[in-house]
């Protein structure tokens, strides 16, 4: 009798699934010549000298009986577009060869066209595994493709991206390419901040229409229903066009800014009245590493709302993309607050990443403040 389990096997399969792998369907031919093939992610190595690999298989399996007695199978690493071979080949009962492209390796042993890699082995040894039997095969050839791999975690499959906290990808170094990455990683660390603090989150390039927002990432309770994507906002009153045009050549942001300073001289818009003031607010954004809005209407509503934002630098120094936190006036954290010290430290983080000197963003719990 199995001893008193300390562990419920739900939450054991839970742990187990946490340990993401790839996928793949390890085949093989019984004497008759008839193909056997089922989808097995318990696949491992084992050694490169010499070279064996494992994989294990219910005992219950109704393809068991033939793999235990086959001397060779083959794995078939699939690919991220091979969902349906893995979940034909893990339905017991059913043809799974029907209309599936094989070719035939060494023996006969099936291989799947349009995998990943692939591996030919013969069967080395066969130890039991309480309900498996794990199996040890020694690599007899190899194959691989350019297909990315299929991966599988957590009882669902997922696709192999490069982690953002690795390196970038090789090459970076043209604007465009750097503000793609940027624009990736943004993307990801707004996320995670959203789902930290529960604020409503938007990352802002600089367009031909100077701030725009690419992106949102709304939190449980959004400003607004509508969060519009592509909006332009204003360079000298909002907390996302001072964070960018503070990193900004000053060529590169004049065409809005005049006309807007002329428009604030007016009384029509909020915000300074000349370049002096504003050079004012954008050296302080250069000092404190944030930009700080005071209450204002949020685009299209009558809600007023606080917005902070961080400039995000590439390699030259110059903004990339801008992360901005926006919520209601009445409860938004302030400068000192832990939001924006995280919004800081990941400003700082993303713009390291993308080939910035890390001390040269400040990391001080001041803001300016856009009136
Ligand atoms: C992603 C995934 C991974 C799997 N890994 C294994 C495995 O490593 N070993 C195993 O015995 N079954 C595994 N299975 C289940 C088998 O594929 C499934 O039981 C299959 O029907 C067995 O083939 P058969 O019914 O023809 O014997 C897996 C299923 C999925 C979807």
């Amino acid at each position: 009798m199995a001893a008193e389990s300390r562990f419920d096997a739900k939450e054991l399969r839970r742990v187990l699934g946490s340990f993401v792998t790839g996928v793949t369907v390890v085949t093989t031919v019984d004497a008759e010549g008839r193909a056997w093939g089922l989808t097995a992610n318990s696949f491992s190595s084992v050694s490169l000298d010499p070279p064996l690999v494992l994989w294990s298989q219910a005992t219950r399996a109704p393809s068991h009986s033939a793999f235990a007695a086959a001397e060779r199978f083959a794995i078939n690493i699939l690919a991220e577009d091979q969902i349906e071979l893995s979940n034909r080949f893990a339905t017991s009962g059913i043809d799974k060869f029907s209309g599936v492209e094989i070719d035939a390796g060494t023996g006969g042993v099936p291989l799947l066209r349009g995998c990943s890699a692939w591996l030919e082995c013969m069967v080395a040894s066969r130890l039991p595994g309480g309900d498996h039997v794990i199996f040890v095969g020694e690599v007899q050839s190899i194959r691989r493709s350019d297909r990315r791999p299929l991966v599988f975690g957590s009882g669902q499959y997922l696709v192999a991206d490069p982690h953002d906290l690795g390196k970038p990808p090789p090459g970076l170094g043209t604007t465009v390419q750097s503000q793609l990455h940027a624009a990736r990683i943004g993307a990801r660390a707004m996320a995670r901040l959203s789902e930290e603090f529960d604020e409503t989150m938007a990352l802002s390039v600089w367009g031909n229409h100077g701030p725009t927002i690419t992106a949102w990432q709304p939190s449980s309770r959004p400003v607004s229903g509508s969060l519009p994507m592509g909006l332009a906002l204003r360079v000298t009153s909002t907390a996302t066009g001072l964070a960018m045009a503070a990193h900004l050549p000053t060529e590169a942001t004049r065409w809005i800014v005049d006309s807007e300073l002329k428009v604030n001289a007016s009384g029509a818009n909020m915000g300074p009245v000349d370049e002096i003031e504003l050079n004012a607010m954008l050296e302080e954004v250069r000092t404190q590493g944030i930009a700080i809005r005071a209450p204002g209407r949020f685009w299209g509503s009558d809600r007023l709302v606080n917005a902070m934002s961080v400039p995000v630098l590439d390699a030259s120094g110059q903004t990339v993309i801008a992360l901005t936190a926006i919520g209601e006036a009445d409860r938004f954290p302030d400068a000192h607050s832990d939001l924006a010290q995280a919004l800081k430290r990941t400003a700082a983080d993303l713009s390291h990443r993308l080939g910035y000197p890390r001390a040269s963003v400040s990391a001080e719990p001041l803001a300016a403040v856009a009136r």
